[in-house]
């Protein structure tokens, strides 16, 4: 465990992976609770070597513009369109986020995978867009039970990343986050052990490169974070359910 902090150390001095703490809002706050934790959130003091984003709902950005405009807490949005305009309705594009002073994008989570035919082709369009518009993308990727339970997952995750960073030059793999969010894990409370995820996160870091930044999401809570940050190739977490109280976020921010 010592060992493996002191590797995770080095990460952070060698490579310059700051830590990043990020919130998924998912479908969840209206412009009052976002107001309602931001300002809660904001009265806690926020230790200096790590980055903090809030991903929240289209709804809720320009609250989050104004509310965390010359704060160390970053945001952005949970998903956008790869073109630039036109006949896509439902849709939002860079340009409107980059209006509402949004510097990250998720592209990729599993739940619009499930739902809304993400595929690591769209994946793949989209972590381009973000990237001319100067967004930090935080790509997910992840195996479901069935594949973890055939053992397939890291043929899974490999595939997923090789279609999604095809073409991307190495210094753009330095700008992009990838998330490795197992779908088991995800909101059912049962995290990867420390472990598990590290094996993962190990598999991914042959895919980009030391200076790329891999967070863990599924089932993070205050009490599990610690040990996870532990790994050396972990350096920080996606948390959806654990980020929607200012009370618990702040404790994993501050892990
Ligand atoms: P939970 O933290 O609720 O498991 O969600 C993880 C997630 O999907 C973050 O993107």
């Amino acid at each position: 465990m010592i060992i493996l902090s002191i590797k995770r150390l080095y990460a952070i001095l060698y490579f310059m992976r700051i830590p990043l703490l990020a919130a998924n809002w998912k479908m969840n706050k209206t412009n009052a609770e976002a107001e309602d934790f931001i300002q809660k959130f904001l009265k806690n003091e926020i230790n200096s070597d790590r980055e903090v984003v809030l991903c929240g709902p289209y709804t809720v950005l320009s609250k989050m513009q104004e509310l965390l405009a010359g704060t160390k807490v970053g945001y952005g949005a949970q998903n956008f369109h790869w073109e630039e305009s036109g006949a896509y309705t439902g849709e939002i594009s860079a340009d409107m986020l980059q209006e509402l002073g949004c510097s990250y994008v998720i592209i990729g989570h599993s739940e619009r995978r499930r739902d809304n035919n993400e595929t690591d082709e769209t994946v793949h369009s989209k972590i381009f867009a973000a990237l001319d518009a100067d967004f930090v993308p935080i790509v997910c990727v992840g195996e479901s039970l069935i594949q973890r339970k055939n053992n397939e997952m890291v043929t899974v995750v490999e595939n997923q990343l090789k279609v999604a960073l095809d073409g991307l030059s190495n210094e753009q793999l330095s700008k992009i986050v990838v998330a490795y969010e197992p779908i088991w894990a995800i909101g059912t409370g049962e995290t990867a052990t420390p472990e598990q995820a590290q094996e993962m996160h190990a598999v991914i870091r042959k895919q980009v490169n030391e200076e790329t930044r891999i967070l863990y999401g599924g089932s993070v809570k205050p009490d599990n974070v610690v040990e996870l940050m532990q790994q050396a190739d972990i350096d920080g977490a996606l948390v959806g359910g654990a980020s929607l109280k200012s009370e618990d976020f702040i404790q994993i921010v501050n892990y």
